[in-house]
């Protein structure tokens, strides 16, 4: 077939002509060099992440076109819908006037401290003002500008304010193009960074910019070290994280929890169901205890943790999400000193729960109460005190080199969807099973 090309080969297409891009000699020429800046944001990283690694929890929001198709954000990919049957439904999309105010407050009541909005994703369409595409929200069926309501909604909540932006772009005429066709790639890039500067310019101060899907082009074919250089000079203080193909401030593990090596910041983001946009069939919904688990390791490891919804057409958050994210919540207001103070720790070995540190205090947050005792193997410290961290109640303990052993504990888990022992440690503390393995008495033989 003659038109029949897959994404596999314009994949390799894309390797294959950027190698023979040449990029323009100085296009910089108007903004401080690449290089200089990169070093720049080397040095005021630390200062610039210092809120975000206090933060923790953010709320993932991922609404657009999509969201009225209600068959997840990769439906016009995965079904090949045509864009003379996919454009139509811009004009259906009519969220109720200020939605992410309930957006917001469910992201505070859950106890996240930051937001990140897709302001544009794969799909091309623009949920903010602009003057590069009338394929936005203001000229469409929202007859409005989508991220200003958001921006607005999360700092009346005190939330820090997240864009996320998808490099790839399905309606783009030069969205793919561009991998073989420099003139397509310089308008492309020229488009693309003219709505990011856009997004840069319009909102105040913007905190954190969540770039995504670089494809088909790379870092040299995005000229990312200036997409960066200019984001740097509109927004000073802003983070960025690392899908436009530079590291940037972190790193973006994706439906998975794992710690980046090297001190690198790290944030882990995932869905409530298996879908971002909302897919009205998915009802593979996450617990609270999942979340909370997920958050624990998050903060174990010294990550973030940015969870999804996806808001139905209306803009409504889908009850399953709300039920969740309140549970969430609930057990945050009492527990989250022990996610948001938390320092790396080593401590890890349990069947039933799992721990946090902040200096020489350690957190057990169990997630399945076994009832009357627990017990943790080869902690290396001495236990000073130990109390319940839901009443306050003090739990009692034995210990000896192998076995730190909290008693007297009621039948019923004192906590939902996960309880948590504090525990007062002599020195910073760490826990080895080998220890244990090795010279632990054995019987007889
Ligand atoms: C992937 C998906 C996208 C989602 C994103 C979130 O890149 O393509 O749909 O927005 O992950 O991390």
């Amino acid at each position: 077939m003659e038109n029949s090309i897959t994404r596999r080969d314009m994949l390799k297409g894309a390797g294959a002509s950027l190698a023979a891009v040449a990029l323009p000699g100085t296009p910089f020429s108007s903004e401080p060099s690449a290089q200089s800046t990169a070093t720049a944001q080397d040095q005021t990283r630390a200062q610039r992440m210092q809120w975000w690694h206090a933060a923790r929890f953010g709320m993932f929001i991922h609404f657009g076109v999509y969201s009225t198709i209600e068959r997840h954000e990769w439906v016009m990919e995965n079904e090949a819908i045509p864009m003379n049957q996919y454009v139509p439904h811009a004009v259906t999309f009519k969220p109720v006037l200020n939605s992410p105010r309930a957006w917001a407050r469910l992201a505070k009541q859950a106890g996240m401290k930051y937001m990140v909005m897709t302001t544009k994703h794969h799909e091309g369409f623009c949920n903010f003002d602009t003057k590069l595409t009338t394929y936005c929200a203001p000229k469409q069926g929202p007859g409005r500008d989508m991220v200003r309501e958001y921006v607005e909604a999360a700092r009346a909540e005190g939330l820090r304010v997240g864009f996320y932006y998808s490099l790839m772009d399905w309606h783009h005429p030069d969205g793919a193009r561009c991998a073989t066709d420099e003139a397509a790639r310089r308008r492309f890039v020229d488009y693309t960074y003219g709505l990011i500067r856009e997004l840069m310019t319009n909102y105040g101060k913007v905190d954190v910019l969540w770039y995504d899907v670089a494809w088909p082009l790379d870092a040299n074919g995005w000229e990312s070290e200036r997409m960066n250089a200019m984001v740097f000079e509109l927004q000073p203080e802003i983070i960025v994280n690392n899908r436009n193909k530079l590291p940037g401030d972190f790193s973006t593990p994706e439906q998975e929890i794992v710690a980046a090596t090297n001190g690198r910041a790290w944030e882990s983001c995932m869905t409530l169901n298996d879908s971002w946009g909302y897919q009205r069939a998915d009802d593979d919904w996450k617990s609270s205890r999942t979340i909370v688990r997920n958050l624990v390791q998050c903060a174990c490891d010294g990550g973030n943790y940015l969870l999804n919804i996806g808001p139905k057409p209306d803009g409504s958050i889908p009850e399953e999400s709300v039920r969740v994210l309140t549970e969430v919540g609930a057990w945050m207001s009492t527990n989250g000193e022990t996610i948001y103070k938390s320092d790396l720790c080593q401590v890890r070995r349990s069947n039933y729960a799992s721990f946090t540190r902040t200096g020489n205090m350690l957190y057990m947050h169990v997630h399945f109460w076994p009832g009357e005792y627990v017990a943790i193997s080869g902690l290396q410290t001495k236990v000073k005190a130990a109390h319940l961290l839901k009443t306050g109640a003090e739990v009692k303990f034995t210990q000896d080199e192998f076995q730190t052993k909290f008693v007297g504990l009621t039948e019923k888990a004192p906590d939902y969807p996960v309880t948590t022992i504090a525990i007062e440690c002599e020195s910073e503390p760490t826990q080895n099973t080998d220890f244990v393995r090795i010279n632990k008495p054995r019987d007889g033989v």
